[in-house]
């Protein structure tokens, strides 16, 4: 059987928390979709095209990896795109309540769509895309967090 699991997520900017998970993905699944959400209520620092560029330049060399963009409902995203699986992180017990109320809708919306959960490498256990961005925006160094042409993004949007 071909599995497709998609990643959704939005992605403000992709971190080497989430390609870690990606890869990790990339090794189970015949297909992996990173869906980046265009999300306006949480006011992207990075417009969706942004944000989809950016992940496509951490990503590249994984080939069984395709990164696109959506403005709809994840439900009906994940079953249009044909995926079995939504594929979500988890870093923290912090992150479980969300997780589990993201999943127990999104399973009353799809009920034929299963959420499975990775955990990232424990170094990249306290990433997050906000943190990445306040940090860099202080003037503090992310290199370790993101990839190069991240890094250099963020260094034009946030100084
Ligand atoms: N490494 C580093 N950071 C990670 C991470 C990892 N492995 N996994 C999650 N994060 C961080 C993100 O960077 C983000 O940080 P931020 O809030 O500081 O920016 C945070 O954890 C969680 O964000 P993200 O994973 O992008 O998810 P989200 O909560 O922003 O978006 C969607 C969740 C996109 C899945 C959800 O909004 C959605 O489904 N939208 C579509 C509309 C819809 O269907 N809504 C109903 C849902 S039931």
């Amino acid at each position: 059987m071909h599995i497709t699991a998609l990643y959704p997520g939005t992605f403000d900017p992709i971190t080497n928390g989430h390609s870690d998970i990606i890869e990790r993905a990339a090794r189970l699944f015949d297909r992996v979709i990173v869906a980046i959400a265009a999300n306006a209520k949480k006011q992207p620092a990075f417009t969706l095209e942004e944000r989809i560029t950016l992940a496509r330049e951490a990503l590249t060399g994984l080939s069984n990896v395709e990164v696109c963009g959506f403005d709809s409902l994840l439900a009906d995203y994940v079953q249009q795109r044909d995926a079995q699986v939504i594929l979500r992180g988890l870093r923290a017990v912090s992150d479980f309540e969300y997780e589990f109320q993201l999943a127990g809708m999104n399973r009353r919306l799809a009920p034929r769509v299963e959420t499975l959960f990775l955990t990232p490498a424990e170094n990249y256990a306290f990433i997050s895309s906000s943190l990445v961005k306040e940090v860099a925006s202080l003037g503090g160094d992310v290199s370790a967090f993101v990839h190069p042409k991240v890094l250099a993004a963020l260094e034009n949007r946030l100084r």
